[in-house]
């Protein structure tokens, strides 16, 4: 039977919820305060705590380093007197599985004891993921092996079963969406609706009924009752794209919904509960666009409880031939063909900087795809071969090396983008680099495609 500790020195309520508690099938111990609580959960090894954030010797909070320390963590609880939005986005940030405020709803302290069960599975689901990932470079639907997306894969496991808000900022085409509905799935709400909606594409006078719906009679054409994408999302997962383009006036609506998890559809009066985890996207960094007047701070401060950077494609190396090797298989499949990358298409996608992310690359391989044959080359590559002494080919041989990126990688990119720009002549790249042509070939054969890489073996 799983065991539950609770912790709370107010006894006539902690027998209540014991009382609630056991009724859910587990096995109770109590503790009154820090002292009690560290002794009782060394030795009884509890599977969930319900832990009451003020205590006489101390703050629950200072509990929950400890609580995970143990051996076989067990999922935590919170219970406030304060429903303070700071304490649930402290408490989220280190990881509880849930909180209670008081006085505690009984019907609550079931749901969250049910979540808990899922939020185990969904570990193991996760971490089996993760070994998944390790091994073939995917997470979910999203691509890639590189440490890039590796920290990424590690930040959406660890916040998904959370409810907290999350924010994705990153350049078009990165992959926001994709990592939105990553988030979903492998939450607890993932049965449930993933609802999406692109602020910058809905005008703003229908915005906030897109979002809040609207009673009948509300305004001119409004000849029917609409529910908006809250209601539609309850229980669920809404993402809301390009978050930065809501007008200012429904920011504060919305701030105001999630603070208080219930809304009013526009031109109607009755206060409606919505039960809704926010995943927000924004292309550019959300603080430029507080600074720049577009985000409001509080709405930010709120949805930032989680925020997490896509990186861009020309920062995740090998990557890219992953991604388009994958692009490929994805299209052989559907049209039963076994088409082939050249080795020198890959060389090129590879020294290409990629300003439209993944998504532009998944458009060319498309498009190489339909115009070749068996042999994808760079001729079907529509990407603009470098031309020399032009600035704006030097930024398109994606040669942005960022600090901390390993010197063999630096390396590599340098080698394969003045290649390019030497028109594949060898001995001239090898000029350029100042290296013999003997260490050319030897780099060449190490990056794999060295066959292709511009035929190290001839
Ligand atoms: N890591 C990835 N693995 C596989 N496919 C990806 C990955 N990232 C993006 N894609 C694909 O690239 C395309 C663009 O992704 P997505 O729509 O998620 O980008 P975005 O960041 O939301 O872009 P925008 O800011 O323009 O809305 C989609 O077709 C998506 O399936
Ligand atoms: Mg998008």
């Amino acid at each position: 039977m799983p065991r539950a500790l609770i912790v709370d020195d107010d006894l006539a309520f902690q027998l209540g919820l014991a009382e609630a508690v056991r009724r859910e099938g587990l096995e109770v111990s109590t503790a009154s305060n820090l002292a009690e609580a560290r002794a009782e959960a060394a030795r009884g090894a509890p599977d969930a705590v319900l832990l009451d954030l003020s205590l006489p010797d101390g703050s629950g909070m200072e509990l929950l380093p400890e609580l995970e320390a143990l051996p076989e963590p067990p999922d935590i609880i919170l219970i406030t007197g304060q429903a303070t939005v700071e304490t649930a986005v402290e408490a989220l940030r280190r990881g509880v599985a849930d909180y209670l405020t008081k006085p505690v709803d009984f019907a609550r302290v079931k749901m969250a004891l049910a979540n808990l069960t899922r939020t185990r599975e969904l570990r193991e689901e996760i971490g089996s993921l993760r070994g998944e990932l390790r091994s073939l470079g995917r997470f979910g639907h999203l691509i890639g092996a590189s440490p890039a997306m590796q920290g990424v894969y590690d930040l959406l496991a660890r916040v998904a079963r959370t409810d907290a808000s999350v924010l994705l900022t990153g350049e078009t085409g990165t992959g926001k969406e994709v990592a939105a509905q990553t988030i979903h799935r492998l939450s607890r709400r993932h049965k449930e609706p993933f609802v999406a909606v692109n602020c910058g594409a809905v005008s703003a006078s229908l915005i906030e009924s897109e979002l809040f719906g609207h009673e009948r009679g509300s305004f001119t054409g409004a000849d029917r009752t609409h529910k908006g994408v809250f209601e539609q999302a309850h229980r669920g997962t809404l993402f809301l794209d390009e978050i930065t383009e809501m007008p200012h006036e429904l920011q504060v609506r919305l701030l105001r919904v999630l603070e208080t998890e219930s809304l009013t559809r526009v031109g109607g009066s009755e206060m409606l509960r919505v039960d809704v985890r926010v995943v927000a996207a924004a292309n550019r960094g959300a603080e430029e666009a507080v600074s720049a007047g577009r985000l409001r701070e509080d709405l930010l401060y709120r949805l930032n409880v989680f925020p997490v950077l896509l990186p861009p494609l020309r920062e995740r190396g090998e990557d890219v031939e992953l991604l388009a090797n994958h692009f490929l298989a994805e299209l052989n499949r559907e049209e039963g063909t076994d088409k082939q990358f050249a080795p020198s298409a890959l060389t090129r996608l590879r020294v290409h900087s990629w300003p439209g992310n993944v998504r532009e690359l998944r458009n060319v391989v498309q498009r190489a795809f339909i115009v070749s044959d068996d042999v994808i080359g760079t001729d079907a590559l529509p990407l603009r071969p470098p031309v020399a002494g032009e600035p704006e080919a030097a930024r398109e041989q994606g040669l942005t090396i960022h600090p901390g990126t390993p010197i063999a990688e630096a390396e590599r990119r340098l080698i394969l983008a003045t290649l390019e720009h030497c028109e594949r002549d060898k001995k001239k790249t090898a000029e350029a680099l100042g290296i013999s042509l003997k260490t050319l070939y030897n780099r060449l054969n190490e990056y794999g495609g060295g066959r292709g890489a511009g035929g190290a073996a001839s």
